[in-house]
């Protein structure tokens, strides 16, 4: 298959190199708004051909495109690429409105097009354990679980967003952390089999003072740089996530992290390890979680130019609760990242466009990790007013033996 990619900014170039690698993609092609940035990722990865626009890209005879443009332009993009029948990968999140939300699912649904969002969370290792432990029964009934985001703005968020943002990037560095909720949301639901059904939201206030949340510059209206919220489950059971940008905590320590709360077993992780308990003992599993990222050699070219505090992000290492056996040799020793999950999440798109059938994270799943943060930011401008949330479905079956269980 080919594939176009939309947007090479900070992110793209870890996805272009493996799915140049992967024995099923034969060619990968690129364009961005600003063309010399197309260029350089044409040059640093040796890409047949850039695209002048992205009509000429979708013009093109590629099989699927890759979105990896700005947080909130992503919906408009997708439905685009799938009015003219391009497979969609998109970067996270699916999209900043409900209506865009549902408008790709009826579109995924009416044309049968692959539709995934990359969610790195959904293959964070401590996710990965939890869903096996979930499905094996072995937390009894999960009642109670948490996932969080903790990614402080001093830690590389500057650089990004003026890179990202040009001259007015303060304009949108005051994303909402609500509407970047998958990384936290995902990593629970991508465990627990249930979906959000309301939501009661608190938002911080910043009070930096440097016009980054300042609602008379932000493009977004939005002043909260913390915010935290407590859901309730179709199951009958409670997720709490919290979304920090102003946070004491270092870049590179587990920005996601998540706990489970059953009636038979707990799983705790937090910023230096992670639990395993019954009624009877407790056992630290740290071990099983750990990447082994060795030194991240900062001369790789998906790494040029990314603010040092990013780095960590794209170390290479897999955990031990990853299964790499379905993954193609060639990604073996190849840069990974986020925690062994852009592997996965590579290979994942390339098997379900070839396959043709709905990856884990399609469009159903990608709706229920984030539909929940966009309401949770109405939520907080109310006040914390418990609000519905509307839910699409349980999508298709995925063939979960396809993508190594
Ligand atoms: N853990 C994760 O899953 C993770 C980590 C980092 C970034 N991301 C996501 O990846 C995406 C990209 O992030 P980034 O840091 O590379 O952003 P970026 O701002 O560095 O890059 C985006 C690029 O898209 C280009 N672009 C914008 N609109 C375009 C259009 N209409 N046509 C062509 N090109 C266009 C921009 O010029 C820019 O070069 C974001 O949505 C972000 O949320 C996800």
């Amino acid at each position: 298959m080919k594939i176009g990619v939309i947007g090479t900014g900070q992110f793209a170039g870890s996805f272009i190199g493996l799915w140049q690698l992967h024995p099923d993609v034969s060619e990968v092609v690129a364009t961005d708004l600003v063309p010399e940035r197309a260029a350089e990722h044409q040059q640093r990865y040796g890409l047949p051909a850039t695209y002048d626009s992205t009509e000429e890209l979708l013009d093109s005879d590629c099989d699927a495109v890759a979105v990896m443009t700005q947080r909130w332009t992503h919906g408009e993009m997708v439905l685009r690429a799938l009015d003219v029948g391009k497979h969609v990968y998109s970067a996270v999140p699916m999209a900043i409105s409900v209506a865009e939300i549902e408008q790709i699912i009826a579109k995924v649904q009416q044309t049968g097009l692959i539709y995934m969002m990359g969610e790195t969370s959904y293959y964070n290792p401590a996710v990965v354990y939890a869903r096996q432990k979930i499905a094996e029964g072995a937390f009894g009934r999960v009642f109670y679980s948490e996932g969080d985001y903790v990614h402080d703005m001093d830690n590389g968020f500057y650089t990004a967003y003026q890179f990202s943002g040009g001259e007015d990037w303060r304009r949108t560095a005051s994303y909402p952390p609500m509407l970047y909720p998958t990384h936290a949301i995902g990593g629970v639901l991508g465990a627990v089999p249930s979906y959000a059904t309301s939501v009661s939201c608190i938002g911080v206030v910043d009070d930096r003072g440097d016009g980054v949340f300042d609602r008379e510059v932000s493009m977004f209206d939005n002043d909260f740089s913390n915010m935290s919220a407590h859901f309730q489950l179709a199951d009958g059971g409670v997720m709490r996530t919290n979304e920090f940008r102003r946070v004491g905590h270092p870049a590179g320590v587990l920005e996601s992290r998540f706990r489970f709360y059953g009636t038979d077993a707990v799983m705790e992780q937090t910023s230096t390890g992670a639990a395993w308990s019954d009624r009877d003992h407790i056992e630290d599993i740290s071990e099983l979680f750990y990447t082994n990222d060795g030194e991240v050699d900062t001369s790789a070219p998906e790494l040029a130019g990314l603010d040092p505090a990013l780095v960590h992000s794209f170390a290479s290492g897999t955990a031990k609760v990853h299964d790499r056996s379905r993954l193609p040799v060639e990604f073996e020793g190849a840069r990974n990242g986020h925690e062994g999950a852009h592997h996965f999440l590579a290979d994942d798109f390339v098997r379900a466009v070839l396959n043709k059938t709905q990856p884990p994270v399609n469009a159903w799943l990608a709706a229920r990790f984030t539909v929940p943060g966009i309401i949770a930011q109405q939520s907080a401008h109310r006040n914390g007013e418990r609000l519905p949330i509307p839910d699409f479905g349980d999508g298709p079956d995925v063939d979960l033996q396809l993508f190594g269980g």
